[in-house]
């Protein structure tokens, strides 16, 4: 049970304008996926011909057919191969002759794939179409740990005058005032939790930033910061997907209110330099999967938010870092 949670989340694999004419490889929980583009949309292919098992990724599409490489089978995007060109004229094509289909869609600017057979919904990221807001994406980051513990760093508050200090904290200004967690419309929300910054909003005075967390599910989180007595504010929404158990992608998404006139450069620049000051530390952590046995390390009340996350994984049966597919095929095989 526990696996099928993750296989039906929808995991996001490249940006949208990554995929133009060429069928592209990705990993989505140790799964090899081929992915491509027609006019009708986009579309996912288990990354294997079921003639000789070549990466149908190498392949390439011709009239809105992905291709193989190495025999030239043609598949539509329902995945029937309808063409074979070894055979002799008038021979019928075998019906076992098919690649196996993902779910695919292009949304928020990336590629998501879902492999399961009973897919949750698309997340719900309302600024990304809001007018008045303008998102940059960020990635994609390569990082050599598993997904629930990048989303546990995200969600982490008492690391930022470290990790972060004179960016997004201070040392002298380190404690974490205690903050409420909900769980409010099948997501988890925290109250606002003011962070001490060098310069919260630009003006080169330290102050008070105000953070609210929310996990939209296992691979999914996002914040809001804000500052008293100003309307901007700034979402940066967290996707992980999970390639297999050692190896995780992960995209930003960074939706402002404000400076909609100026470049998304140097925004992508700064989110840049902040993942890559917590990669070490995320892939230096052990054990590599999330310990979702709350007996298993110390925890703080300022570590709320990730005991809830903890416990809401536990609570979901996502057993981390068991990729699914193993599971999945042996339970289809029965
Ligand atoms: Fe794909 Fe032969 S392996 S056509
Ligand atoms: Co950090």
């Amino acid at each position: 049970m526990q696996q099928d949670r993750l296989w039906n989340e929808w995991h996001p694999v490249c940006k949208a304008e990554e995929l133009q004419d060429d069928p592209k490889q990705v990993f989505v929980l140790g799964e090899r996926v081929a992915i491509f583009r027609n006019e009708k949309g986009v579309h996912a292919f288990k990354d294997l011909c079921i003639h000789r098992g070549a990466a149908l990724s190498l392949g390439k599409v011709k009239n809105g057919n992905l291709v193989c490489a190495y025999h030239a089978w043609e598949y539509d995007c329902a995945g029937a191969c309808v063409k074979i060109p070894a055979l002799p004229n008038g021979r019928a094509i075998p019906r076992k002759a098919k690649a196996t289909v993902y779910h695919c869609e292009e949304y928020l600017g990336l590629i998501w794939v879902n492999l399961g057979d009973d897919p949750a919904p698309l997340i719900s990221y309302p600024e990304y179409s809001t007018e008045g807001y303008r998102t940059a994406i960020c990635g994609p980051y390569e990082v050599k740990a598993n997904a629930p513990r990048i989303i546990e760093n995200f969600l982490d508050v008492s690391h930022l005058m470290f990790v972060h200090e004179g960016l997004l904290g201070d040392e002298d200004h380190a404690e974490v005032v205690d903050y409420k967690v909900d769980f409010i419309d099948n997501r988890f929300i925290t109250s606002k939790i003011p962070v001490y910054q060098p310069n919260p909003d630009g003006r080169s005075k330290g102050g008070y930033a105000n953070y609210v967390y929310e996990i939209l599910n296992p691979t999914t989180a996002r914040f809001t910061k804000t500052t008293d007595g100003s309307e901007d504010a700034l979402t940066i929404l967290l996707v992980v997907n999970q390639e297999d158990n050692e190896q995780s992608k992960a995209f930003m998404l960074l939706t402002r209110n404000y400076d909609l006139d100026k470049p998304d450069e140097p925004f992508i620049e700064f989110q840049d330099k902040i993942f890559y000051q917590d990669l070490d530390i995320v892939q230096s952590q052990k054990p590599e999967l999330l310990p979702l046995d709350l007996q298993a390390e110390l925890h703080l009340k300022s570590d709320a938010l990730t005991i809830s996350y903890r416990r809401w994984l536990q609570e979901l049966g996502v057993e981390n870092g068991t990729t699914p597919s193993d599971r999945h095929h042996k339970k289809t095989k029965i």
